[in-house]
């Protein structure tokens, strides 16, 4: 019998974020992190209901005999395709909430890579920063693993994420909601306080082993 890999139902790592973000971050607000964190946990209801009818629905008809073609089946994996836009969409959250929580200073492996790249961290700062201000979505900072280089991408897409032989480091979530409650259309002021609120010993977790 033919098999599909079933969608994954996703764990929610909603707890780990609100027990860090109980007091805010800098001028980022408790408030405005836990309804950010809301948002993050609708997409996972979404995804995970999606996962369940998809992987219900697909199995069904890989065993069924014969096989019928039917406007049903592209349905069905018209929602496997709107699973994994879903899933780019939580894993640049979680990226998001795990890179903030003013956790010392940029050392080791990562400092190298960023001076290495970038000359010095404040004009790694300054290149995220520029693109940041001119972008709807989000901005990535990633490392092709297989020439050290750092990038910072901009997407006006919510879903781009992963990019192809890549490690995502940073997300940095440019939608209004991540801002607006707490700087109004102050994006800049926005934009600096996670600059200054990054935690680098996380951000190193994210390194591959090169
Ligand atoms: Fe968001």
């Amino acid at each position: 019998m033919a098999e599909l890999i079933s969608l994954k139902i996703l764990p929610d790592k909603s707890e780990l974020f609100l027990k860090k973000f109980e007091n805010g971050i800098g001028k980022i607000s408790s408030k405005s992190l836990v309804n950010h964190i809301n948002l993050y946990k609708n997409l996972l209801e979404e995804a995970n209901n999606l996962a369940k009818e998809c992987n219900e629905y697909v199995g069904r008809w890989l065993s069924s005999q014969p096989m019928e073609e039917s406007p049903k089946n592209e349905l069905a994996f018209s929602g496997v395709g709107q699973w994994y836009s879903l899933y780019g969409r939580i894993k640049s959250h979680e990226l998001y909430f795990s890179s903030l929580n003013k956790n010392g200073s940029c050392e080791g492996k990562i400092k190298d890579l960023l001076e290495s790249n970038f000359k010095s961290i404040e004009n790694f700062k300054l290149d995220l920063k520029l693109k940041a201000l001119h972008t709807s979505g989000w901005v990535w900072t990633v490392l092709d693993h297989s020439t050290g280089e750092l990038f910072n991408i901009p997407s006006n897409r919510e879903d781009a994420f992963p990019f192809a032989g890549m490690n995502a480091l940073i997300a940095l979530d440019l939608a209004e909601h991540a801002y607006e409650p707490d700087f109004n259309q102050d994006k800049e002021g926005y934009i600096e306080e996670f600059l200054n609120a990054l935690d680098w010993q996380e951000i190193e977790k994210n390194l591959p082993l090169m």
